[in-house]
């Protein structure tokens, strides 16, 4: 990375697409640039064989079967696919969905949109590090709960939920479990059919692919309501002509994550862990949000009593790192998963989050605790 620019430390908010994902693309907005729904001539088939493998990539990276994958704009629209395509084709039987207080704006949302249809909505609270509340989920469930969403690893805090307690639970009722695997796919392992989840949405942009694709996983035997009607491409649950060279980029990008994922997750949480012991040496007050344990190896969100994290972001020049989340934080709000793990709004005020990733250096490290032990030390220690 060039030194006229901060230290890239944001990649939870988004990645820049791999060296390897823009070549696999880059055929497919050149001479490649066919239909795929061009059933007639060589250019639609052509178009459609790299489709074909790029659902297949997505399907071996995640442990799905290929079919189980339905291509989409991003992990916004395959959330918002799988909570209302799910309950609105269950509501003849089921009206309940559950959900929790730390999830994506997006899942929020779209839950929120069906209180307004007539269903019955359940937000439940997380613990003080961000795991989602068991014991509360098992007395909220019940054989009317059409769906339970519960993200795989969180945005913010990269707490890593417990997916097969969940899944446990969520049979015992017959309700059908989506997860929102956007920031746990390709970094920690993820099967989709072994987990035996019944729905998991997927991000190109947090994986080194590009933005703008993405994908949802369902399970056999899962009915969804599509929310645009159209053709009938993609089993007619998401109508429009496909984005080829993004499916591809999709495609490439699982198939790298997950072929680096094991050396990289060491790699990332080092260089994470370097960094946090640093700024705890600076800063021997420093308060951890979220979890020690079952965290997102590049993840890290912390607080500094006392230190409005924008005046810290503005001593801390030498790093592009974000409040709150940078997904969500469009609106500027206080962050809603600060507050769901029970931090006020002047603690909230004060926390930072730092994410590393795969072009992240030792040299970026140095330059990055060197920025801290002098500027920022001199200013807030
Ligand atoms: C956990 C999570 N879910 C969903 C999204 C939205 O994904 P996309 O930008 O692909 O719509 C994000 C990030 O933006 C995210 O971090």
């Amino acid at each position: 990375m060039s030194f006229d620019r901060p230290v890239y430390l944001d990649y939870q908010a988004t990645t820049p697409v791999d060296p390897d994902v823009l070549a696999a693309m880059e055929p497919f907005w050149r001479e490649a640039f066919g239909n795929p729904h061009s059933r007639t001539h060589e250019y639609g088939w052509e178009a459609e064989n790299a489709v074909d493998l790029a659902r297949e990539q997505v399907a071996l990276a995640l442990g799905a079967r290929s079919d189980a994958v339905v291509f989409t704009s991003g992990a916004t629209e395959a959330n918002n696919l799988a909570i209302l395509g799910a309950a609105r084709a269950r509501k003849g039987e089921r009206r309940h969905v559950i959900t929790f207080a730390s999830e994506h704006p997006c899942v929020l949302g779209a839950v929120e949109a069906l209180g307004r249809e007539g269903f019955r909505t359940t937000v439940l609270p997380v613990d003080a590090e961000g795991f989602p509340d068991l014991n509360r989920l098992e007395d909220a469930i019940g054989d009317d709960t059409a769906l339970v969403s519960v993200m795989a690893a969180n945005n913010e805090i990269g707490t890593i939920a417990p997916l097969e307690a969940i899944v446990r639970l969520c049979r015992r009722h017959g309700a059908w479990l989506h997860t929102d695997i956007a920031q746990a796919a390709g970094k920690i392992p993820f099967a989709f059919d072994e987990l035996g989840v019944d729905m998991a949405s997927v991000s190109g942009h947090k994986i080194y692919g590009p933005m703008g694709i993405g994908a949802l996983l369902t399970a056999e035997g899962v009915r969804l309501d599509p929310i645009m009607k159209g053709g009938g491409q993609e089993g007619g649950l998401r109508p429009g002509t496909l984005a080829v060279p993004l499916c591809v980029g999709l495609g490439a990008a699982l198939e790298k994550a997950a072929s680096l994922m094991e050396e990289e997750a060491a790699r990332t949480a080092a260089l994470r862990d370097r960094l946090l012991t640093a700024l705890s040496e600076i800063f021997p007050d420093l308060q951890l949000n979220g979890p020690r344990r079952n965290r997102l190896p590049g993840n890290l969100n912390f607080r500094l009593p006392g230190v409005n994290s924008d005046e810290l972001l503005l001593a801390l020049k030498d790093a592009a790192i974000s409040t709150g989340s940078a997904c969500s934080s469009a609106d500027r709000k206080p962050s809603h998963v600060l507050a769901a793990i029970g931090l006020d709004g002047q603690a909230i005020s004060e926390s930072v989050r730092l994410s590393v990733g795969r072009f992240t250096t030792d040299e970026d490290m140095d330059r990055v605790i060197d920025c801290l032990r002098h500027d920022v030390r001199e200013a807030f220690a």
